[in-house]
């Protein structure tokens, strides 16, 4: 197959002479218009192993040795020396918009067409997926065309180029740098390759060229056809027409041709349009939650009533409207529960096959999110093909992002051709879709002329949905000037958006395109963001940036990535040993934004961060309130749906380890209804603090979760806890000795004070970490100032046994700019000892990682059973979707493998715990109240020390944190810290818990 013996483009091949790479008023050459008309069934796949050469710049000559890439693939990931690079705003060269720099990556691409004989007559069409920047085509080197747009597919008419039943030399030159990437800033990798299909289709010559359906939720279906010819005839043939059906049930019609040019032989190849109006009646509306789709045919048919082109395509009879504030759908003022997806995969970078998408979107489904913007980017077409079936409501947005450049370049003449043709060609691919409900012109690009021509152009094509972008609406929320129909900021500040909403100045909805950074251990506060958004009229919701961690896999030894060739290399967010998540600077790039490019609710293997539980239950359809007389009242959280898809079953968990279980029956509910319903057990009179929980699971299988799938589990607390009495002295001695430190043969490290943690991406870049630092929380030096040994004395009177009574240390943790008091007294208690303990802060510590002790035990213990949130990590800010119950897992299992090391595996409104080895004592730990808990293999400083998994060590002991006081994570990496009633506040606290060993 390999044949150097073709000839490559010569210098004066028109393609390369052009120069398009630095031409931006050049969109496309050759290129045909974008449409809605699925060509992929029937198709000829072009995937595969292509001959692969990598130019170092685009005019240089072809000739070298051939190796072999990957369709779809980026060259990037496989074995070439240009490697994977991540800027986040900065631009990867140093050239001012159009300019591309002179070493500039260009992959050629080769190899044989064999055109089926049976396609003589057809005309055949070229479809390249996706291009990273710009495409050139050639047929046995002669210039067929030229397309940009990183992320949209383009297409070339073959007829007559290619011989059917023959062999041609297709060659596709992928240049990666040029004038395009200027508009292609945004935040992820750089790559290069054909990263989407490649494939080939022939149709009649008197084809559809074009169906634009509108299906309304009363049943009213309009279809617009449009008919074109390849060449030759300038009129449709007599007796043509076009017929319909939805389901097999074939749709009356008034299907005349308009516009036909019979009459007029200087019209071009557009010969006509056909109408199909029908109502259906009775029909099912399409909506997130009840995705009904009808399949739509809708065929063009010869004088005879053959059948000379074919559409189909699923559509969903739904409306999309704003009223006054708020965004409807199908009447109804949803909440947008959403997601900002990138395509992304850890072994090919950028490609994503059907399979990865669907598990993409079943995942998000079942963690109750209902929408996804596109950023920043149209995706493949087959994403919005998973998000009409599943239920997503899909913000599309254009590929246009020039952050690095954005003022010159929104009202620069020269970009205005790439603005509309990127907008519109998206639009004209996806108008179809009914989760499609908001068109988005791009990402931080600024805002100019070239948006508002955009803008324009969407608003005549497509007047049934609304049109957003940030940028536009950054210029004034309620500014009905500009190109937004939504006030979309991003990472605007709760307060800020209910003041919004309360300000009666509010005129469009308000959604959030980017919220609750995900970089790292995250999401702080994202309870309370909805807690106001489902009160407050006027917010609706907003989009969580976002959902992958892009780290891409690579091996250690070599520092290359895996590619195609490593699947099955990884598992629960920790890449196999030799193997590590690559971020940014990992390929050697020396400009690089680090590990920002891992801010997702899932891990590179798609596994969910702890995150994604705490959206599951904000999202949760049905909700649980107490009802102080009535026993507990259940809600319907759905726009949509009854409970009918339902069903559950109730736990009970006492604070004296009994769980209660059986099953639930869930009352019809309309959407919005709320009924009473009696308390399902009888609660026993003892066992102390209480809580119900209603496990939710899915009834009958959905096309996203198979029956008896959690969806939520809401919960609520039935009784209080027994405050912890005052210790009851007993038992043998505590041995402390003369610096104050316990001694225990469980204990490898005596329990010491700890103001510090491992600090998180949002704490390091949210700018609380480097003050961490300054303060010297991070290397506290402890001082002993008193270890004072009182002769004890029990409740009861007994007099204590010889050297037997409380043990109170006094000591000194000073900072650079400031001395903590620590006051800890030691009781021996039955089994055990009790810690009382009080730490004062000085005014300089305003804000402190955490109050509370941190021990260190000897090795073995390997298993933790905890009373209290769980079983994932959990935090103060984000505590929601962890519910209080009794939880074991293994210690291993508790850390949280976040990319780059940080604070993790932390567990919130835990009350108690146990930490066993095989066959050997176990420790139980007793606290006075909830508190925050961790129990790790690794120190504070150990997670510091390093910046990627590999090269932590395990310690053979736990490293166990009891919190008096921890701050909440906010999302400060980028957007708002965590809120006031999270943080750590100077001045007196105190804690109490009990150690025994069992
Ligand atoms: C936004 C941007 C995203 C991403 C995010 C930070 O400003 O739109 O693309 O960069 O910030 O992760
Ligand atoms: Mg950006």
């Amino acid at each position: 197959m390999n044949d150097p013996s073709i000839p490559g483009p010569r210098p004066a091949d028109p393609l390369i002479a052009l120069r398009p790479w630095e031409a931006p008023e050049v969109t496309s050459w050759g290129r045909l218009p974008m449409n809605a008309v699925d060509r992929r069934t029937g198709a000829l796949p072009l995937d595969g192993d292509w001959r692969f050469q990598l130019l170092p710049a685009p005019d240089a000559p072809v000739g070298g040795s051939w190796s072999t890439a990957y369709v779809p693939g980026a060259w990037t990931v496989q074995g070439t020396d240009d490697l994977p690079q991540y800027t986040n705003v900065t631009m990867p060269f140093r050239a001012f918009p159009p300019e591309s720099p002179a070493a500039d990556p260009t992959g050629v691409y080769e190899r044989e067409l064999d055109v089926p004989a049976e396609w003589a007559g057809r005309r055949i069409v070229l479809q390249v997926g996706a291009a990273e920047s710009v495409l050139l085509v050639h047929v046995d080197g002669r210039p067929v065309g030229v397309s940009k747009d990183s992320h949209l597919a383009a297409e070339f008419d073959l007829t007559g180029v290619v011989r059917p039943g023959g062999r041609s030399v297709l060659r596709l030159t992928v240049v990666k740098w040029s004038d395009a990437t200027h508009i292609e800033d945004q935040d992820h990798w750089w790559h290069g390759g054909i990263t989407r299909s490649v494939l080939l289709y022939a149709t009649d010559p008197f084809r559809l060229a074009d169906v634009t359906v509108r299906a309304r939720r009363d049943g009213d279906l309009r279809v617009d056809c449009q008919v074109r010819n390849a060449a030759g005839d300038r009129a449709l043939p007599d007796g043509w027409y076009v017929t319909g059906d939805l389901d097999g049930e074939p749709l009356a019609q008034d299907a005349e041709f308009d516009r036909l040019n019979t009459e007029d032989d200087r019209v071009s190849d557009f010969l006509g349009e056909a109408r199909i109006h029908a109502t259906v009646s009775g029909v099912r509306t399409w909506n997130a939650e009840q995705p009904e789709l009808y399949g739509l045919t809708v065929r063009l048919h010869r004088a005879d009533g053959t059948v000379a082109d074919t559409s189909y395509q699923r559509v969903g009879f739904r409306d999309v409207e704003i009223v006054g504030r708020d965004l409807l759908v199908n009447g109804e003022r949803v909440f947008v529960r959403g997601v900002n997806r990138h395509d992304f995969h850890p072994l090919t970078g950028r490609t994503v096959s059907y399979d990865d998408m669907r598990a993409d979107l079943v995942l998000l489904k079942r963690f109750g999110f209902n929408a996804i913007r596109t950023s920043h980017y149209p995706n493949d077409p087959a994403l919005y093909d998973l998000a009409d079936e599943l239920g997503f409501y899909v913000v599309d947005e254009a590929d246009i992002e020039s952050h690095d450049h954005a003022h010159e370049i929104a009202d620069d003449p020269r970009y205005l051709n790439a603005f509309v043709d990127r907008v519109s060609r998206m639009v004209l691919r996806d108008k179809n879709h009914p989760s499609v409900i908001i068109w988005s012109l791009g990402n931080e690009s600024d805002y100019g002329a070239n948006h508002d021509a955009a803008a324009g152009w969407v608003r005549r094509h497509d007047p049934t949905r609304p049109l957003q972008y940030e940028g536009a609406a950054k210029r004034g929320w309620a500014d009905p000037d500009v190109a937004s129909d939504i006030a979309c900021p991003m990472y605007a500040s709760l307060e800020d958006c209910v003041a919004h909403a309360l300000s009666g100045e509010q005129t469009k909805p308000l959604i959030q395109c980017e919220y609750s950074h995900a970089m790292g251990n995250s999401n702080g506060t994202l309870a309370d963001h909805w807690a106001a958004i489902e009160s407050t009229p006027g917010l609706q919701g907003g989009f969580i940036w976002e959902f992958w961690d892009h780290g891409i896999l690579q091996r250690v030894s070599d520092g290359r990535p895996v590619g195609r060739a490593g699947a099955g290399l990884y598992d629960n967010g920790v890449a196999a040993p030799g193997h590590r998540w690559a971020y940014g600077g990992d390929f050697g790039e020396a400009l690089h934004d680090g590990a920002f490019v891992a801010d997702g609710i899932v891990f590179p293997d798609r596994t969910p961060k702890p995150a994604m539980y705490e959206h599951r239950e904000i999202a949760a359809p049905v909700r649980i309130r107490c009802l102080r007389h009535e026993g507990i009242v259940l809600a319907n959280h759905q726009h949509f749906r009854g409970f009918d898809w339902l069903t559950g079953s109730w736990e009970l968990a006492l604070a004296d380890g009994r769980t209660l279980t059986g099953p639930a029956v869930l009352p019809e509910l309309c959407p919005g209804e709320t009924a009473a319903v009696p308390l399902p057990f009888e609660v026993p009179a003892d066992g102390g603090e209480a809580w119900l929980t209603l496990r939710v699971t899915v009834a009958e299988d959905q096309a996203w979760a198979p029956a008896g799938t959690e969806i939520c589990a809401p919960q609520i607390r039935i009784r209080a806890a027994d405050p912890l009495g005052p210790p009851v002295p007993a038992g043998p001695a505590v041995e402390v000795d003369d610096e104050g430190l316990l001694r225990h043969p469980l204990l490898a490290a005596a329990p010491v004070l700890s103001l510090w943690r491992a600090p998180t991406d949002n704490d390091d870049l949210g700018g609380i970490a480097p003050r961490w630092r300054a303060w010297g929380l991070d290397r506290l030096v402890r001082k002993v100032v008193s270890v004072r040994r009182d002769g004890g004395r029990s409740e009861t009177g007994v007099p204590p046994a010889e050297g037997w009574g409380t043990v109170t240390v006094l000591a000194e943790y000073a900072g650079t700019v400031g001395v903590v008091r620590h006051r800890q007294e030691f009781t021996p208690v039955e089994g055990g000892v009790r810690v009382d303990e009080s730490a004062e802060l000085p005014p300089e510590f305003a804000d402190v990682a955490r109050v509370g002790s941190v021990f260190e035990t000897v090795a073995g213990f390997d298993l933790l059973e905890w009373f209290g949130q769980g079983p994932w990590e959990s935090y103060p800010d984000r505590a929601a979707g962890a519910p209080v119950g009794h939880h074991s897992l293994p210690v291993d299992e508790l850390f949280t493998p976040y990319l780059r090391p940080q604070e993790s595996g932390g567990r919130h409104g835990v009350r108690r715990f146990t930490l066993s080895a095989p066959d050997a004592a176990g420790l139980a730990v007793e606290l006075d109240g909830p508190r925050q808990v961790s129990v790790s293999r690794y120190r504070a400083e150990d997670l510091t020390a390093v910046t990627h998994h590999d090269e932590l060590v395990p310690r053979a002991g736990c490293v166990v944190h009891i919190d008096a006081a921890h701050r909440g994570l906010g999302t400060a990496s980028c957007g708002p810290d965590t809120f006031p009633s999270y943080l750590v506040a100077p001045g007196v606290h105190r804690w109490s818990w009990t150690l025994r060993v069992r």
